[in-house]
């Protein structure tokens, strides 16, 4: 079983993913991390992650590993983990910018497929529905307003004492959403066989609760 979880930055996504993955005793794989993780390598590098001929050079010697340790899944750079500084503000755009960079995302997708092809997988992402696994048997989207999703990502980063005001981490999600939505390959987009929830005024709960009972009971 393949269950796959869209939508734009803070809709929710990873909570209600590593819920259902837990609740069904299957793996969670959060695909937006391995772009984080490229996305770090290029900062650390002064990689410009417009210049796709710098990128594949970067890429060509750059592996990511995600693994699922105690039920959390660590990233692996180049055999560093990662998991914690990919998480960093700075990284959010980076990760954004070089998404969009053909040789990524196929190097990326490639890893996801057969990660997924393992065993049962709840992914979550932006293309999970539309191009990762376009056979998922469910595909969920889920959306929230803006105000509500920066709000959400705002607490996150003051939580982890990251400098940031409300009004920036709105402006970011709002300039990562128009980017991720308008790139030409395998852009943030609904399947159109996916079940949309708006989040915006849902709890955790509450969509959890939805999912389940679009998985017919399972959980
Ligand atoms: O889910 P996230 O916010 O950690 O993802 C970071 C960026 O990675 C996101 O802005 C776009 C990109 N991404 C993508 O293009 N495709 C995915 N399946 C997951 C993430």
């Amino acid at each position: 079983m393949k269950i796959a979880i869209d939508g734009p930055a803070g809709a929710g996504k990873s909570t209600i993913a590593k819920l259902l993955a837990k609740k069904l005793g299957i793996l969670y794989l959060d695909t937006g991390a391995m772009y984080r993780a490229v996305g770090l390598k290029a900062i650390e590098n002064g990689v410009d992650v417009t210049d796709e001929t710098a990128v594949k050079k970067m890429l060509d010697s750059t592996t990511v590993d995600v693994k699922s340790e105690e039920g959390v899944q660590h990233v692996y750079l180049d055999g560093k983990d990662v998991t914690g500084k990919i998480r960093e503000h700075r990284v959010s755009k980076a990760a954004s910018d070089i998404s969009a960079v053909p040789c990524v995302r196929y190097k990326m997708v490639d890893l996801q497929r057969e990660i997924a092809a393992r065993c049962d997988t709840v992914l979550d992402g932006r293309d999970i529905g539309t191009f990762v696994l376009p056979n998922a048997e469910y595909k969920i989207f889920l959306t929230a307003s803006v105000a509500e999703r920066a709000r959400r990502r705002y607490e996150e980063l003051k939580a982890k004492g990251e400098e940031c005001t409300l009004e920036s981490v709105a402006s970011d999600i709002e300039k990562r959403d128009y980017n991720d939505s308008h790139r030409a390959l395998a852009p943030l987009r609904k399947a159109d066989d996916a079940v949309e929830i708006d989040t915006t005024d849902l709890s955790i709960e509450e969509v959890a609760d939805k999912i389940t009972a679009l998985i017919g009971g399972r959980i």
